[in-house]
């Protein structure tokens, strides 16, 4: 197994989608788990370590001390095949959005609802990535996790991985930052299979096309067309999707809002919840579109903070706080933070 660079004070900007500067104290890529013992060897003892996917889903302190692990571990493979389905197992630093192409390419359905997610495989049930009716969890079969204290390797199924919205047990405080995930397996549909194209705007877009049975890659290329058209890209305004998760309210709550609001948007959650989109209060609040010092509200969606340039972990954080308080004095909900807020 080849020795793995060490770097040290590395400039983290490029691998941050909201652009923030951020110094590591020391970075190393990984290509493979097995070069994990012997990296970790290489740094004092009781170093912090910490794992980098494609920086999509983190706001970044503008200082990181200890060692800090960028997942290139790439590999795929597939792990069982009957007639109908395959189990692809997928290395971790794979970008989620080439694995999905790699899907289609291959014929096979049920991850192309999450086209254009960004990030990699490896945050993928972290946080299990959702859209457009489709969660990560809904295809997921098992991963391989090596903790990183004790190099142990652990085999998670879907229920050790305990999923619901945008969370699984690796954000649990207690295992949160503990294991490195190396591979993923993932069941996906080799027959034509139901796809799901009622959420969102899919099936509008659809039938702009004149296409009547569409095809996992149909689905895909409107999911890539509405995300497109919504999200901005991070390459040329710095972001990192819906900054807070939709909050779920108790039906009494939803009834109370609803006299107050009449045009409320919402979805059914479990147990007679009530989803609200977080997109939808910000915007009430009057911030979409809002930009203060070098930070804003997209003004397209108003879910997504965006860095107009030049903005520092701290400012984006401050700025969020400040969101989170206009909705909570105009409706007393409390929103949630989906970005995962680093610390030092
Ligand atoms: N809305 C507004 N104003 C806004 C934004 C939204 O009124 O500024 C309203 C829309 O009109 C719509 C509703 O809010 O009625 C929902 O908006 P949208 O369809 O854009 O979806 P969302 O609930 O804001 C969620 C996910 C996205 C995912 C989309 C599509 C969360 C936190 N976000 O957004 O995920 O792509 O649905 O499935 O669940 C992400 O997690 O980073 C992400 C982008």
């Amino acid at each position: 197994m080849s020795t793995t660079l060490l770097h040290r004070n590395f400039d983290l900007r490029p691998h941050n989608s909201f652009g923030v500067a951020c110094r590591a104290e020391y970075l190393a890529t990984l290509t493979d788990e097995a070069q994990l013992p012997e990296l970790l060897q290489r740094v004092p003892t009781g170093t912090p370590v910490r794992m980098l996917g494609g920086g999509s889903n983190v706001l970044l302190p503008e200082y990181l001390s200890g060692l800090t692990i960028l997942n290139q571990q790439k590999g795929i493979r597939i792990a069982a095949e009957t007639p109908n389905e395959v189990v692809v197992e997928v290395g971790s630093g794979w970008n989620w959005h080439e694995f999905v192409l790699w899907t289609l390419r291959q014929g096979y359905g049920g991850i192309e609802n999450l086209a254009l997610i960004p990030g990699t495989v490896g945050a993928a049930p972290i946080q299990n990535i959702g859209a457009y009716g489709v969660e990560l969890k809904d295809v997921f079969e098992a991963l391989t996790a090596v903790e990183l204290a004790s190099g142990q390797t652990r085999i998670f199924n879907a229920e050790d991985c305990v999923f619901g919205y945008r969370h699984s047990i690796f954000k649990q405080q207690k295992i949160a930052g503990k294991f490195y995930l190396s591979k993923i397996k993932i069941k996906l549909s080799k027959k034509r299979h139901q796809v799901h194209t009622a959420y969102g705007a899919i099936n509008q877009q659809l039938a702009a096309w004149r296409i009547e049975r569409p095809r996992p890659c149909d689905v895909a290329a409107a999911v890539i067309e509405i995300r497109s058209s919504k999200l901005p890209n991070w390459r040329q305004l710095g972001n990192a999707g819906s900054f807070f998760k939709n909050p779920i309210i108790s039906d009494e709550k939803w009834e109370a809002l609803r006299a107050k609001f009449p045009n409320a948007p919402s979805y059914p959650a479990p147990h007679r919840r009530i989803k609200i989109p977080a997109g939808w209060l910000i915007d009430q609040c009057g911030w979409k579109g809002k930009v203060i010092g070098n930070v804003g509200c997209y003004e397209r969606q108003a879910l997504v903070i965006v860095n107009h340039g030049g903005a520092t972990g701290a400012e984006i954080y401050r700025f969020s706080e400040m969101v989170a308080q206009s909705v909570l004095e105009r409706f007393e909900i409390a929103l949630e933070r989906e970005v995962n807020v680093v610390q030092p």
